[in-house]
């Protein structure tokens, strides 16, 4: 399939500019609104006739006629994408390049820049499954990407943007993760990156994954908000290319997983996606790769998209609850580092998602975090905590009836167990909550988080002491 082109559309004043015009801050002009990229068959349904209805605002010139020529024909995209999997060529391997027919966003696929990201487990949980009275509970680990988290699968998107539109230095502003994918990205191109994050607010790993790629690395005393802020007046002023997710571009690269989710499902499609919210572009992203699939007719139906966020960081939550759908942005706190962002950027993407798709919005809090971060530790699978937000707003989604035991549901974990390892050890030490926070448990919840501690054990270096220790500890029950 031959569709090198594409453009981008304001998502609020739907406003189309062509792909190379959009200002530094990818901001329209018009009204301030963030854009996504369509493509010439962005709009057309499968399931309208020929010369019935079209919505070509993506491609003015184009026919109806000459769109459904361009469509894929979806029984040659699914065999093509799975063969690739086979090649050796990096772009085939790469589990974002090998759906490369959906995101035609570069000129030259053979000079992408890539470490082979996506092609992530779909694992199964099922202890947290039958705990929470679900038949299945699956887990999309986007931490098992290179740098450990799923932004580089949008890092490599927008990065190969980039880099062939010849731009010398790139940005972000990151509570961490998106800094870590975009310095290891800009090495491998040979572009230099500067990387903003708050000072003292984000997890070691991450902070010295950027130094480590090589970027240069500037903690600003402010927030995540804050950074955000100084970065979008400075690409004004230099020509830097910035990689926040308000670049749409990332966002093509994210969209992916959604792909990968129903593939390694043998084409079926599960009832619900959870996903953390935090500057909230991945939920946006894969509501989009889902509704792309559907156009194309590639799935017969969307599974719902609910967004949860940490208690401290709730400020989509907060709009889903007013009765005009304001976002007030909040000054964000929460131990999930990631998602410490009061002022998402996404927002209206992400509120969309929900709508179109069904799905609702949820907050947790420290304690449901940290619960079910240990959860999904004591199942080999293990996560950041930002990740586990999912798990915790799904037990609540279940309580509410809005997700029945028949239904599948896939939490998507964002980040690796070992990108903030200071927080699993300050949980199994118990010294992650305050004691008020401690004071608030209820029994039952006091019970499973000791049940799920693991504190290590200090002993003399002699077999009599340590065979005593394992007596006792065999002889306590293994925790259901
Ligand atoms: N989970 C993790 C591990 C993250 O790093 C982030 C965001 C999110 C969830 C939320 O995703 O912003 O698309 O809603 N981290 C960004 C960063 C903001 O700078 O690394 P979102």
């Amino acid at each position: 399939m031959k569709v090198a082109t594409h453009h981008l559309r304001c998502t609020e004043c739907a406003a189309v500019i062509p792909k190379d015009e959009a200002s530094s801050n990818f901001r329209c002009p018009q009204c301030g609104g963030l854009y996504e990229v369509v493509y010439p068959w962005s709009d057309v349904r499968r399931d309208v006739k020929p010369g019935t209805e079209t919505d070509a605002s993506s491609a003015p010139t184009a026919t109806f006629a000459d769109l459904v020529n361009l469509l894929p024909n979806p029984s040659a995209l699914r065999w093509l994408w799975q063969e690739r999997r086979s090649s050796t060529m990096s772009v085939d391997q790469s589990g974002v390049w090998r759906f490369r027919d959906l995101l035609p966003i570069v000129d030259d696929f053979e000079k992408v820049v890539t470490l082979r990201e996506g092609n992530t487990p779909l694992y199964d949980l099922p202890r947290a499954a039958r705990a929470m009275g679900l038949n299945w509970l699956l887990a999309k680990h986007q931490g098992m990407n290179p740098t450990g988290s799923f932004k580089d699968t949008g890092m490599t998107a927008a990065l190969s943007v980039a880099a062939q539109r010849g731009f010398e230095w790139v940005a972000c502003a990151s509570t961490g993760n998106t800094s870590a994918a975009m310095a290891a990205y800009a090495a491998r191109a040979g572009l230099r990156s500067i990387v903003f994050i708050p000072e003292g607010k984000i997890a070691w790993g991450k902070l010295s994954q950027s130094m480590d790629y090589g970027a240069l690395t500037i903690q600003l005393k402010t927030d995540f908000d804050g950074c955000v802020k100084i970065l979008a007046d400075l690409v004004q002023r230099f020509p830097i290319y910035l990689l926040n997710s308000v670049n749409p571009y990332r966002l093509e690269g994210q969209k992916t997983p959604a792909f990968e989710i129903v593939e390694q499902l043998d084409w079926q499609v599960p009832e619900h996606i959870i996903v953390p919210g935090g500057n909230l572009a991945n939920s946006a992203a894969l509501g989009k790769g889902f509704t792309e699939m559907y156009q194309l007719g590639l799935i017969p139906r969307r599974p719902k998209v609910s967004i949860i966020q940490a208690e401290g960081a709730n400020s989509l939550d907060r709009s889903f609850t007013d009765a005009n759908r304001v976002m007030k942005p909040v000054v964000a706190e929460t131990r999930a580092t990631a998602i410490r962002i009061g002022n998402p950027a996404s927002w209206r993407k992400a509120a969309t998602v929900i709508d179109e798709l069904g799905g609702w919005c949820e907050q947790v809090s420290e304690q449901e975090i940290g619960l079910a971060k240990a959860e999904i530790g004591a199942e080999g699978i293990g996560c950041e905590p930002a990740s586990a937000v999912t798990l915790a707003g799904l037990k609540k989604l279940v309580a509410l009836g809005k997700v029945t035991p028949e239904e599948r549901a896939v939490l998507v974990l964002t980040g690796h167990t070992l990108k903030d390892s200071q927080y699993t050890i300050d949980y199994h030490r118990n010294e992650l909550f305050t004691a008020a926070e401690k004071a608030q448990l209820s029994p039952g919840d006091q019970a499973r988080h000791a049940a799920l501690r693991r504190p290590p054990i200090v002993l003399e270096a002699d077999s009599s002491v340590v065979l005593r220790t394992l007596e006792s500890y065999m002889n306590q029950p293994q925790p259901v």
